[in-house]
């Protein structure tokens, strides 16, 4: 085992050689506004910054694990200080890239995590301009001169929200949005999400470590867990040996009002020979996807806790009732608590809100059965089977009204329900004290 401040002392080095950011104003954190799009078919998560020169607003959707950030330099890319990256220099071994294209420019796939499309594509280095934050509200704006992304197309475009060319990944790696403002700005390996359920609303996205002022700073009131890495990629378009870059939690056991719920528990654990099992944290999957046998065994508990009749399901869900036998709080739907119980002992519990979909006169479990054939693409099938890789897939719908804070450096995520502290994701102050 490497110490980790050594990975982390060598990964800023590699970035020492690049000119980075030019402002003396040090911003301790940055921030940018969340939006919840509906206008695909499956909800996204949308975010913008401003990148090229002259400064454009770029949209992108948020891929929590996502390995880095991609925009379509097909259509509509004009930049008088887009640089392409060189074969061999120390920008494309960030990316872990193999590929190099004829003109020895170095590159990767970009990969549509909605639609699982990949191509491949140049990487290029151009100026980002954000919002520092002192945690209360956006500040002055600061700008990275030669921040990394892949050049995407408008094939993998395609599938994305209405205006986004492009997606922010967040995930494990050196050239992820989070690491690359960590080095730029050196403030720690943190960030933080926040989702808003409503369209009319914006939730936050944080870069750096709090105060996170959402009436409360949340930053001071986090539960933590592990975040357990997975040695096999799950991603699209992963190369062979290296490892996800995704966001894994140790589930150990789920509770439905309080009763565990009996499992088959190898499911839960990563096979670290190939990857499989395990629970991760998705923003591209709107709804958490469970292993089939997980989903049968999670909603029968459930539809025994709650004592009311079923009701003919609606798409994609399995598990429906009629609204009118469900009562309603300021928590949402009242029907019975969903439990993970996690690493370290503690509990990420899943309130009414999270937990169910209403559609007008029927209400159902936000849960879908990966048995059942959800977007392949976004569980990771094997090829023709209806076994995902990955046992439990948290989606956004449950992710809502939750901040959410990884550290990077420490590897733990710090979790907590808004709907606990009577406040929300919707709750930071986006006016601009600069
Ligand atoms: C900074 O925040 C202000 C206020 O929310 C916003 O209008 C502006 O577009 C943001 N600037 C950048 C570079 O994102
Ligand atoms: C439990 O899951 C593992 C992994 O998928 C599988 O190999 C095993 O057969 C399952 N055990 C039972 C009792 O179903
Ligand atoms: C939001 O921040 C601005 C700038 O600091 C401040 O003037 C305004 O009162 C704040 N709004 C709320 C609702 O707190």
């Amino acid at each position: 085992m490497v110490p980790s401040f050594l990975i982390f002392f060598s990964f800023l080095s590699l970035f020492i050689s690049t000119p980075l950011a030019q402002t003396s104003f040090r911003p301790k954190a940055l921030v940018v506004p969340i939006t919840k799009d509906v206008s695909a078919s499956t909800p996204q998560y949308v975010t913008q910054i401003k990148q090229r020169t002259p400064l454009v607003p770029v949209k992108l959707t948020v891929d929590l694990g996502g390995g880095y950030l991609w925009v379509n330099c097909e259509k509509g890319y004009v930049s008088s200080t887009s640089k392409p990256t060189p074969c061999g220099s120390a920008q494309c071994s960030l990316f872990g890239s193999h590929g190099c294209s004829g003109d020895k420019i170095c590159g990767r796939s970009p990969s549509n995590t909605v639609t699982g499309v990949s191509t491949f594509g140049d990487i290029h280095a151009d100026i980002v301009s954000i919002n520092s934050t002192n945690g209360n509200n956006p500040g002055r704006v600061v700008s990275v001169p030669n921040f990394l992304f892949i050049c995407g197309s408008n094939v993998v475009q395609n599938g994305l929200a209405n205006g986004v060319t492009g997606m922010a990944g967040l995930g494990r790696t050196k050239v992820s949005l989070p690491s690359q403002f960590a080095s730029a700005f050196s403030f720690q390996r943190k960030f933080a999400i926040c989702l808003s359920s409503s369209t009319m609303t914006n939730g936050v996205l944080f870069f750096g470590d709090g105060p996170y002022n959402l009436n409360i700073d949340v930053s001071k009131v986090l539960v933590f867990t592990p975040l357990v890495t997975n040695p096999v990629s799950t991603a699209p378009s992963g190369f062979l040996g290296e490892p996800s870059v995704e966001y894994f939690i140790g589930v150990k056991s789920i509770r439905v009002s309080d009763k565990n719920v009996p499992l088959n528990t190898s499911l839960l654990s990563i096979d670290r020979k190939n990857g499989f099992g395990g629970t991760k944290i998705s923003t591209v999957n709107p709804y958490t996807v469970l292993e089939t046998t997980i989903y049968k065994a999670v909603s029968e508990a459930f539809v025994k806790a709650l004592g009311v009749p079923r009701v003919s399901p609606v798409a994609p869900f399995g598990t429906c009732f009629a609204t009118k036998d469900i009562g309603f709080s300021r928590m949402g739907p009242g029907v019975p608590a969903i439990d993970l119980v996690l690493q370290n002992d503690v509990v990420w519990n899943i309130i009414g809100a999270n937990s169910m979909v209403q559609f007008n006169d029927v209400i159902c479990l936000g849960f879908v059965d990966a048995g059942s054939g959800p977007s392949a693409a976004q569980v990771g099938f094997v090829a023709g089977g209806s076994h995902p890789m990955t046992s439990i897939t948290i989606g956004a719908h449950q992710l809502e009204n939750n901040l959410l804070q990884f550290d990077l450096a420490t590897s733990r995520l710090g979790f907590r329900s808004l709907f606990l502290e009577h406040t929300n994701c919707a709750n930071f102050n986006f006016t601009s004290s600069a």
